[in-house]
């Protein structure tokens, strides 16, 4: 679906300082890490990990989390495909946003569907000043565990039929086919997948 487009009679205003400019004075390099996966992979633990990580070195960066933005910016958001389209959609362009003052964003959104994922991609890429880097990182937990987790006691409720469109129980996640990084929390460390945020971060030449 597309979004509805109801500001009319707007016009973009560009300011003179470039992105260049701006990235340069501030030493700094803006870029989206975009964490996708199921309710509880541990896609929110990996990034509240890295962005510790990140300002102790002095890095500008800024996390954006699911349940975070739900209870403010989206709280007027549900689970319907339409609305998790809309979710995303926002983030990605408040990601995009950050990306472009500078700032390294750290998105932890199950966004699960494929196409609202490119869409966010896209942003960045036709990014006014200059595309941005968009890195997008599966965390890919087999089902299985993160149900064995459930801290929240969520995938127990979509099992009983609590919730409805619960993903991965009677909703779909669709895995990214060609994501920068995966992750593997089933077997891996937090330090070992924040070492490899690093050095994603690091061979684009976004950390100085
Ligand atoms: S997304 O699908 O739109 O990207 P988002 O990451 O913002 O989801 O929010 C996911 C969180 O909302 C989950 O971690 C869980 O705590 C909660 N949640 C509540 N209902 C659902 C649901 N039907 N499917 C998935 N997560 C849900």
């Amino acid at each position: 679906m597309t979004t509805a487009v109801k500001a009319t009679n707007v016009h973009w205003h560009e300011g003179d300082l470039t992105r260049a400019e701006r990235f340069g004075a501030l030493k700094s390099r803006g870029a989206t890490l975009w964490f996708t996966g199921l309710s509880a992979s541990g896609k929110s633990t990996i990034a509240a990990a890295l962005e510790q990580v990140l300002v102790t070195r002095g890095v500008h960066c800024y996390r954006l989390d699911g349940d975070n933005i739900r209870m403010g910016l989206n709280k007027n958001l549900g689970f319907s495909a339409e609305d998790r389209a809309e979710n995303i959609r926002r983030i990605g362009e408040v990601a995009k946003l950050f990306a472009d003052a500078g700032v390294v964003a750290l998105t932890s959104f199950i966004s699960p569907y494929r196409k609202d994922r490119d869409l966010c991609r896209d942003l960045h890429a036709k990014a006014t000043g200059g595309a941005l880097p968009f890195l997008e990182v599966f965390v890919d937990t087999p089902i299985g565990v993160c149900e064995q987790r459930d801290p929240k006691g969520l995938y127990k409720k979509a099992r009983a039929g609590q919730i409805k469109g619960f993903t991965g129980i009677d909703d779909p996640y669709e895995a990214p086919e060609n994501p920068e990084l995966v992750l593997r929390p089933a077997t891996m460390s937090v330090a070992d997948s924040v070492a490899a945020c690093l050095r994603l971060l690091e061979s684009r030449g976004i950390l100085g």
